[in-house]
């Protein structure tokens, strides 16, 4: 076989060291499962995540991490992270997304991460929350903001060849939400919604077989880079707008160069075209199984493992020693 026409070699896919970092915080977060404190769920999930990240050769910089570095001493905003070796990689990292779910027993807490080269990700400034719609690959098109709810949910039952009673929307329980879920019920459709947690819900709006067609409302903005990076691996789209929450918000965003009428795609919240994701079940929910602990020591988990250019989506299930973690890492795993 001539030179030219030998397959590229595959080269290293991070996604699979991530899914160790996505573990360690999942597992570390586990314990605080239905113990009514969320701060504590997540600093052990931080902790965790940060302790095997920094394991990981690269030249990583948080571009979606914890919060200011002042209020948050690790993985916070800007921070480096790695042995400066390269690739050069954006950060972007929830290790505990759903605090309150974790804190109450409940479902759909996942630990979250991904990568993608250096300045292809959305830093979202000042900007706290975006409206946000996603849906699978077979009614990416149909996606939009402006369009009247009830007016698309027709077109995705079309599309879709079901009866109107049949869709599925799924969104978080905010009273900004309460117009628009009288509006989807009065079309004829249906609402799940869910306590927190619409990065697990953007990924489940996206998947093949889902009880769930369209992801629908205002969220995290940080929760929309890390959906639209794992959308970039599942397929479908996620099509997200800046939503300032005050007038101050507004001024601030405006200032620092936001055009707050954009309509952002998935590829401009990750312009990268090498995207790894890993994400972690730290409760059970649709999308993965939370971590399940097995006699005085052992514990399992289920992460989905993904790389946007290969396309390759991986469910990998571990079994993990907690006691042998402990000894060698010192953290706590349970
Ligand atoms: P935390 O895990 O940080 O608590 O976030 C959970 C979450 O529900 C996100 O999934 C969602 O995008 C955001 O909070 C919604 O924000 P709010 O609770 O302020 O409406």
């Amino acid at each position: 076989m001539s030179s030219e026409r030998r397959p590229a070699r595959p080269d290293r896919n991070l996604a699979l060291e991530l899914v160790r970092v996505t573990e360690a915080a999942a597992l570390a977060a586990a314990r605080m499962v239905g113990r009514g404190d969320k701060e504590g769920a997540d600093q052990a999930a931080v902790d965790a995540m940060r302790n095997v990240l920094d394991g990981v050769s690269m030249d990583g910089v948080v571009v979606i991490g914890e919060g200011e570095k002042d209020e948050a001493p690790m993985l916070y905003n800007g921070e480096q992270i790695g042995d400066g070796t390269p690739p050069q990689v954006d950060i972007a990292v929830d290790p505990l997304e759903g605090t309150r779910l974790t804190a109450l027993g409940m479902p759909s807490a996942l630990a979250v991460i991904a990568l993608a080269e250096r300045g292809s990700m959305f830093d979202p400034g000042p900007c706290v929350y975006m409206e946000k719609i996603a849906g699978g690959p077979e009614i990416a098109d149909l996606l939009d903001l402006d369009r009247p709810l009830p007016e698309t949910l027709a077109l995705v039952a079309e599309r879709k060849g079901i009866d109107i009673r049949d869709v599925m929307v799924v969104m978080l329980d905010r009273e900004r939400h309460h117009e628009a879920m009288a509006a989807v019920r009065e079309a004829g459709a249906r609402v799940r919604l869910i306590l927190d947690g619409d990065v697990s819900a953007a990924m489940l709006s996206v998947s093949e077989n889902s009880a769930v067609d369209l992801l629908w409302g205002i969220g995290g903005t940080p929760e929309g880079v890390i959906s639209a990076a794992a959308i970039k691996c599942i397929g479908g789209q996620l099509l997200g707008r800046l939503w300032p929450r005050s007038e101050e918000e507004r001024t601030a965003a405006v200032h620092a160069g936001y055009d707050l009428s954009k309509v952002l795609t998935c590829d401009d919240l990750v312009a990268g075209e090498d995207v790894f994701f890993s994400a972690t079940g730290v409760t059970d929910g649709d999308v993965l199984q939370g971590v399940r602990y097995e006699g005085a020591r052992g514990a399992t988990t289920e992460s989905l493992v993904m790389r946007s250019r290969s396309g390759t989506v991986r469910r990998v299930f571990a079994r993990h020693d907690r006691s042998k973690l402990r000894a060698l890492t010192g953290v706590r795993y349970g």
